[in-house]
């Protein structure tokens, strides 16, 4: 079995055997990220190994993903006596030597050589997207296989630490620790005592865990200094010597003293040969995530974990089923990728991680304390390029990996962005930008939301229909159905000649949409509006879908019309020598619209074609005249539309060029220079550094998501601003062309209908009542503190703060520091105090029977239309074959 997924893993990656100077196979890298993933679940969670050509990844700290703030991570390998570390920079200890690395779309393989023992060390960060409680629980894995390359028993240790760095933003910021055992699991946690609950980067108001099973060999779990621990296991002896005996007391608590805690975990395999998966776990937990219309929310997973410490044991339990689950998920899409080319199987591999991190997936509670899984909502940063909330673009852009992966992701990005463009603080007639600027907190921002009004309508109604055909949910639409088509009207009328949208900032320039006139940006709003057809024919709304269709295809032949020049298209109505990345295609081509000709998508080809001969090393800049940037997300957006395989392919090299140019440090960005690869704006949250928007790459697999019948649900509770109850409980109707004589029956009691409708509409009133607040636990009553009263730091008079120590002689604090917690595997500990959290009695997503009022009137038309809808869909049933099931599955 293993076997197996070596040689395809070895196939897959293009991996050459040679023989190295060990006499031994080992694998050949080809492809060098200037950064990669190690641990990378949230946007608070993600944390990264800087790998830029030149430094050493066996001697370089680990990152957040900004590049700037170190995360303390130290590992070792001690064998018969002698210490190599396999990560981080630690002192003492030699740096094992660093033979290569491998990146699959959950894992990262960095293979070492420590003496005698070749390790692959394996960073395992899951990709769950079928299980929402798995894929929001903020842990990932590293685990260590190795043998002997002299075929030799040696004595082998094991031992890796984290440091508080992990939850403070500097050395001042006060921190607490312990440790604990539950069931057979030892975990180590840390965190600030005067957590801010906002943040740029790194999340102060966070706990950070690291956790081992007690089932490995002579486990020894203990807190220390890093001088102390780390100096004690890498002396020259074989075994553990890690001990709580030195003099004075380290306790558990840093205030303003500058102690450097480590939490380590460390086994003795004994004499052995080889070494089979070792594993140690590492999360970061916030709770709440966030509070949206004044209900607080919790990720998802604590709707099935009672405690953090019921949730830690399961995970690390869970491991070798993790593993084999996440070696599946990598064979598949590894397969489909490489389909296409090694290249892309590349780009994909790296952007799996930093795409899915972007995103916290939430829940609250029923005023009852119970889940409300009918109240799902995910919350998405704008990881590296802003601090925003929810941007539609940002959404856009990962469209293609969540459409992959599970499209259920795309309804619960929208539903809170839905949910607040409802609400009486919205009224603007198009689309929010997003849900606020500084994540985590989401007060909306209707300050830009001019200033991109075709962008964000045409992305929202864009995201709205992929959402509803590659998943079946029709939720969305009959809830949301008048707020959509404002936006439609809107895209009707202001689209087709798009004016400048704002002056040209940043994000403007991101999207190449510098000046008035863009064509790519027409076309996407034209392709809303088509959209907007297919939502209304979803919805069984006839008069609107006939309507929309018209002007979509009205608006499509006015756009052909002034955009295809010479069998090529420009960029900007009027400006013959311009072209660009016309990345709104995909759109239209997910969507399957039919609306642009196969002759459009051949002039894009022939225009970029046309200027294959300047092509810049990083790709074609985002269009002839913006600027010479280009966009990783938009470049492959691009690609999935070209007919021809070599402008596909040139596309896709140039993004894999950038992806594995070194020169330049940092993690993936999606704004780059196309002559030098680097990436705008380094610094505190550098522009474009691993953004979620990387699930772009997955644009190619995107277009095999078969379509689904979507299903309204018959009781979807009304939360249109404009009141559309008594349309919601009409029945279910499958989306699709709709035929014969059915349609026009539906179109004539359709305008009845609508007719009713509006005047009902005018009178109804307006407001979703506002949801209480539900009070979950905070991170006080969830954190397990032995010592919770010694939380504020004693007098700070004459304290000199020290930068973070990485050894003994950077250290200025005194020698006779001694750990504070120690746990060994025969003394039991105390398990944490249990918070106060309202476990969910079922999973069931419940959908509530909203009773609505009927008129007598409305109920004759409404039975009259369920009629009809009937036989549309046994005219349905008789023409279209069952869909193929989803692609993930
Ligand atoms: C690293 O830089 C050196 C010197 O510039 C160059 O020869 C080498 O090819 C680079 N390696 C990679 C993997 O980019
Ligand atoms: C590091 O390597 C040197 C040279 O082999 C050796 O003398 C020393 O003991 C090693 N350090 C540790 C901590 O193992
Ligand atoms: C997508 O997520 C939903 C919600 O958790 C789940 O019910 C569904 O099975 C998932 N679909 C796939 C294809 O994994
Ligand atoms: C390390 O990974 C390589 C490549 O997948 C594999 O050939 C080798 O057997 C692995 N080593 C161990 C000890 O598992
Ligand atoms: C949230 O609560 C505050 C204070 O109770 C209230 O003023 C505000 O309108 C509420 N906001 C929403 C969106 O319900
Ligand atoms: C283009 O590549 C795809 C594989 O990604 C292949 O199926 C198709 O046949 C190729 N088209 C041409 C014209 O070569
Ligand atoms: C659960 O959430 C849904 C969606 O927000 C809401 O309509 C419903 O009222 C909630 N149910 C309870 C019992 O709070
Ligand atoms: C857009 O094009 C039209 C027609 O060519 C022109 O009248 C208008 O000035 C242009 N707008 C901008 C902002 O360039
Ligand atoms: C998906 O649905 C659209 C609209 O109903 C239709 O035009 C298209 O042919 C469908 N595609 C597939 C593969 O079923």
């Amino acid at each position: 079995m293993l076997c197996r997924h070596s040689l395809f893993l070895l196939g897959l990656l293009h991996l050459r055997l040679c023989d190295n100077w060990l006499g031994l196979v080992q694998a050949q890298q080809t492809f060098f990220p200037a950064a990669v993933p190690l641990a990378v679940r949230t946007p608070t969670f993600n944390c990264w190994l800087q790998t830029a050509n030149g430094s050493n990844p066996m001697a370089s700290w680990p990152t957040f993903w900004n590049n700037q703030h170190i995360l303390g991570w130290a590992g070792y390998i001690k064998v018969d006596g002698q210490t190599w570390h396999w990560l981080g920079d630690p002192i003492p200890g030699n740096a094992s030597t660093w033979l290569s690395t491998q990146i699959t779309p959950t894992r990262t393989i960095i293979t070492v050589q420590a003496g005698p023992m070749q390790l692959n060390v394996t960073f395992l960060s899951p990709v769950e997207p079928s299980d929402w409680s798995k894929q929001s629980f903020p842990f990932s894995y590293v685990y260590i296989d190795g043998k002997a390359t002299d075929n030799q028993p040696h004595s082998i240790q094991l031992y890796s630490d984290i440091s508080g760095e992990w939850v403070t933003n500097s050395l001042a910021t006060p921190i607490q620790w312990s440790s604990s055992k539950i069931g057979s699991t030892s975990y180590h946690q840390v965190r600030s005592t005067n957590a801010l609950s906002t943040f740029q980067d790194v999340a102060e108001d966070s706990v950070a865990y690291h956790a081992i099973s007690t089932e490995q060999p002579n486990l020894v779990s203990i807190i220390g200094t890093d001088q102390a621990l780390r100096a004690q296991f890498a002396t020259n002896q074989e075994g553990i010597f890690l001990t709580t005996d030195l003099a004075g007391q380290f306790g558990n608590v840093r205030g303003t003293d500058g102690k450097f805690p480590v939490l380590a975990h460390a086994v003795n395999l004994g004499t052995v040969e080889t070494i089979s998966s070792v594993a140690w776990a590492v999360g970061v937990v916030r709770d709440p995530i966030t509070t949206f219309m004044n209900v607080s929310r919790r990720a998802y997973y604590w709707s099935q974990y009672a405690t953090i410490d019921d949730a830690i044991a399961a995970f690390v339990d869970d491991f070798p089923a993790a593993r084999t689950r996440a070696i599946a998920l990598d064979e598949q899409i590894l397969q489909a990728a490489t389909a296409v080319s090694q290249d892309y199987a590349d780009l994909v591999s790296l952007a799996t991680r930093q795409a899915m991190a972007g995103m916290d997936i939430t829940l609250s509670t029923s005023p009852d304390g119970t889940w409300n899984f009918s109240d799902v909502k995910i919350f998405m940063k704008d990881v590296g390029n802003s601090q925003r909330v929810n941007p539609t673009e940002t959404i856009y852009g990962a469209l293609p990996a969540l459409m992959y992966f599970n499209t259920s992701f795309i309804g619960a990005l929208l539903e809170p962005l839905l949910e607040y463009q409802s609400s009486s603080a919205y009224t603007n007639p198009f689309a929010a930008s997003d849900l606020g600027l500084g994540y985590p907190a989401v007060p909306g921002d209707p300050s830009s939301d001019a200033l991109f009004a075709v962008e964000n309508s045409g992305n929202m109604l864009i995201l709205a229909l992929a959402h509803a055909r590659s998943s079946g949910d029709g939720s969305l639409i009959g809830r949301y159905y008048l707020l959509l088509k404002q936006w439609a009207d809107y895209l009707s009328n202001n689209s087709l000649i798009p004016s400048q949208q704002s002056p040209a900032d940043s994000r403007e320039a991101s999207l190449a949409q510098t000046h008035g006139n863009i064509t790519n940006l027409a076309l996407k709003g034209i392709i809303a509006v088509q959209a907007m057809a297919e939502i209304s024919q979803i919805k069984a709304e006839a008069a609107d879908a006939q309507k929309y269709g018209a002007t979509a295809e009205s608006l499509a032949q006015s756009w052909i019309s002034m955009t295809m020049a010479s069998s090529q298209l420009l960029w900007t109505y009027g400006e013959s020598a311009s072209y660009g990345l016309m990345y709104n295609l995909l759109a239209e081509k997910l969507l399957q619209l039919n609306l642009f000709p196969q002759t459009v998508y051949a002039a894009e080809s022939t225009s970029l074609s046309n200027h294959a001969a300047d092509l810049p090393p990083f790709g074609f800049a985002l269009s002839s005249e913006s600027s010479a940037n280009t966009r990783s997300d938009w470049t492959l957006f691009t690609a999935a539309t070209v007919p021809d395989n070599a402008t596909r392919d040139r596309l896709i090299s140039t993004v894999r060029a950038k992806a594995s140019a070194n020169a330049s440090a940092g993690t993936f960005p999606n704004l780059y220079d196309v002559q030098t690869g680097a990436g705008p704006g380094a610094g505190i949250s550098p522009n474009g550094f691993a953004s979620p928007a990387q699930g772009a790459m997955f644009s190619l697999l995107a277009l095999a998501v078969p379509n689904k019948t979507v299903v309204i649900p018959p009781s979807a509770p009304a939360k249109t601003s404009a009141g559309g109850s008594h349309t919601s409980n009409a029945g279910a109707i499958a989306g699709g062309v709709v035929g014969g004589l059915a349609s026009v029956l539906l179109l004539a009691g359709l305008a009845l209908f609508l007719h009713r409708r509006k005047r009902r509409t005018d009178a109804d009133g307006e407001m979703a009542t506002p949801q209480p607040y539900n009070g979950a636990p905070n991170m006080a009553q969830m954190f397990d503190a032995p010592g919770e009263s010694a939380t504020s730091p004693t007098s700070a008079s004459g304290a000199i703060h020290v930068p973070p120590s990485r050894g003994p002689t950077a250290n200025a604090f005194p020698s006779k520091a001694v750990m504070g917690g120690v746990l060994r595997t025969a003394n039991a500990e105390p398990t944490s105090a249990v918070p106060s959290s309202q476990p969910g009695s079922s999973h069931l997503p419940s959908v509530s029977g909203t009773s609505v009022s009927r008129g007598t009137n409305d109920e004759n038309l409404r039975s009259e239309m369920v009629r009809l809808r009937q036989e549309v869909e046994q005219l349905r049933a008789a023409q279209v074959p069952q869909e193929a099931p989803p692609v993930y599955e």
